[in-house]
This record gives structure tokens, sequence and C-alpha cells, in this order.
């Protein structure tokens, strides 16, 4: 016989021992169990040690080595086994209750916020935007110059923008991502620019210093605001139902001209007036406007022959009317028993 075969057997008995020896339900089965396995007379190891001497001399003492490890190791998940069973006979010990509710499991969940930025991707990919990204540590030249802010802005104030270095600012919009595009690829153009903004705003009900935004924009030959109004006020009607109503008000932004706000009626309240929507009936959703001739030669294009029109959104106002949200903070606090409503 051969060391190996030896071994085998070993190694084989080693791996049914565990479930076996669980498997005993008291201790007049574990008694069974423990005698199948170490028993003197008929036990398995006791079969497997009787052929110790059909081994060459050599191989002999390591056989017998590996078999008091395999002997010790089942003795004492035996002995584990046999106090838990004597503890539960003796009526302390974990019992199974069939009554008990099962435990329901973990699921992990898209963000709300998330989530809008998905619906809205998928909306707008059914108009044929594609999506484009751009950096979160932006130059301030993408932030502000190219998007034609006079040098005295108010937004690129200190207390407005927080400022990594001289020219280096942490985006305050998703805009500079308009330009990236727009220098890197030619009309006609059709892109979606989700991520991450950061403001020097205080933390409360309806600030957060960092939150995200969706950027839109469109540059082609011959577009104009009937496009604009036409496709946005298309995506209100798909992202909050088809009988929605829309409405623009004029407004302004360096970066287009003219320049609109959107608002759409309040789902909460279907426009009779709310908390949600401070009583107006309306929620503003998003700022948009014709790019301004002066963004589309900052990046490179001549604006004599190519017009264009640009939206930002920001998913977290969104995802708040949607659902009637209260406070914006609860959506960066990773409470699970907020997120986990979102799961079902
Ligand atoms: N960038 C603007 C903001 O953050 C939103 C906007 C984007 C307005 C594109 C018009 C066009 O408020």
């Amino acid at each position: 016989m051969h060391l190996q075969d030896f071994l085998a057997q070993l190694d084989a008995l080693a791996t049914k021992a565990p479930p076996r020896i669980v498997s005993a339900v008291d201790l007049e089965t574990w008694t069974e169990v423990r005698n199948d396995l170490i028993g003197r007379t008929s036990g398995e190891l006791t079969h497997i040690l009787g052929q110790l001497g059909a081994l060459p001399k050599e191989d002999r003492r390591e056989a017998g080595q590996r078999a008091n490890a395999v002997k010790v190791a089942i003795e004492e998940a035996l002995e584990v086994r046999r106090v838990e069973l004597a503890a539960s006979a003796a009526g302390s010990g974990p019992r199974l209750d069939l009554t008990m509710p099962g435990r329901e499991r973990w699921r992990g969940a898209v963000h709300p916020v998330s989530l809008v930025i998905d619906e809205v991707a998928e909306i707008f990919r059914e108009l044929g935007f594609t999506i484009a990204l751009g950096p979160e540590a932006e130059h301030a030249w993408y932030n502000f110059g190219a998007l034609n802010f006079p040098p005295d802005h108010p937004a690129m104030d200190l207390h407005d923008t927080l400022y990594i270095g001289d020219e280096q600012v942490l985006r305050t919009h998703t805009s500079p991502v308009q330009v990236r595009t727009l220098q890197q690829y030619p009309p006609p153009i059709r892109i979606l620019a989700p991520g991450n903004v950061y403001r020097s705003d205080p933390f409360d009900p309806s600030h957060a210093p960092m939150f995200a935004q969706i950027e839109g924009l469109v540059v082609d030959e011959g577009v104009s605001f009937a496009d604009l109004k036409a496709t946005l006020s298309h995506f209100a009607r798909r992202f909050f139902g088809p009988a929605t109503k829309t409405r623009f008000r004029p407004s302004y932004f360096p970066f287009t001209e003219p320049s609109a706000e959107m608002d759409v009626q309040c789902g909460v309240c279907a426009g009779s007036g709310c908390s949600v929507c401070k009583h107006s009936g309306w929620v503003e959703i998003l700022g948009s406007g014709m790019v301004h001739p002066a963004v589309l030669e900052a990046a490179g294009l001549d604006s004599e022959r190519y017009t264009g029109w640009a939206f930002g959104m920001g998913p977290a106002r969104t995802a708040i009317s949607r659902s009637a949200i209260p406070d914006i903070r609860i959506l960066y606090d990773s409470d699970v028993r907020f997120l986990d409503q979102f799961a079902r």
C-alpha cells in the first residue's frame, strides 16, 4: 500500500466528519456518529489505522501523525456538538422557533438623486443625446470666462465659489462641459452632462455645498428657441406625466441669451398650492436659454453659422418635489431608514 492511498482515506474521513457531527440531533444520535467515526472496534478511523502495517516502514511515522491529527480534530468537533446538545436538552440552548418571522435580506438601492439622473438620461437618450463628462476641479476660464461672465460677476466671489488655486475652482455648475465639448467635437452636438458641482453655501433645508446638476446642450445650424421649448416641454411630460403643464419665465444667465426658467405645475397639489410649491402651484425645474454667441466664439465656433440652446437642472430639487421630501439634507445623510424606501 502507498502512503498516498492511506492519506486519501484520512482526507475523505476528515471531510465528511464535520457535517455528520452537526447532523446529530440528540445525545443518542451523537453516540452513533461517534462510534461510526472513531469507535474503537468498528469506527472508520480504526479501520484506516488497521492498514498502517501494510505501509512501508519509513512511511508509518508520518501516516501515524496525520491519523492522529484527524482524530484530534474529530474529537474536538464531537465535544463541541456534545456540549450544544446537552445545553439544549437542558432547555438553555438555542431552540428553533418556527413561528418567528423570517429575517429580511438587505438590498441595495439606487439613490433617489441617481434615480432622477438615470431617468432624465434615458429620456434624452431617446432624443439622440449622448453623455459628456467634465472635471469637478475646473479651470476658472471654463467655469466663468468662456461662459461670458463679466469680470466682477458675484458668482466669482470668494463667498460663493470654492477656489483651490488662483485659477482652479471646484466647478460651480456643469456649464463648463458645454465649452469643453464644443472644443472637442464639431456640431451637430446633443449632449447631456450630469455631475457634481460645488458652492460655498451653508447646509440648510434647501441648500447643500455640493449637489448634482444635469446640463444639456444642443448646437447645430438653424437651431431656435422653438426647439428649446418643444424639447424641454416634451421632457417634462415624459418625466412628470403626459398632462404636465409647463411655463417659461424670462431669466438671466451670462452664457445664454435669451434665458428662461422652466416651471412645471406642482405634482404634489396639481397646481392648487401646497408647501412643496410654496403655495404658487408651480415648481422651478431648470434654467435654460439660447447659447450666447460669445460662448460659441470662445469655443472656436462661428456664431453666425451655428446656434444652440442649453439647460441646467438640479436632480436633487426634482427628487425633492417629486417625492415631497421636506429637507434636502436627508439626501446626503446616508440614513438607510430613508434610503430603504426607494428600494421598494
Ligand atoms: N448653469 C446654470 C446654473 O447653474 C444653469 C443653466 C445651464 C442655465 C445652461 C442656462 C443654460 O444655474
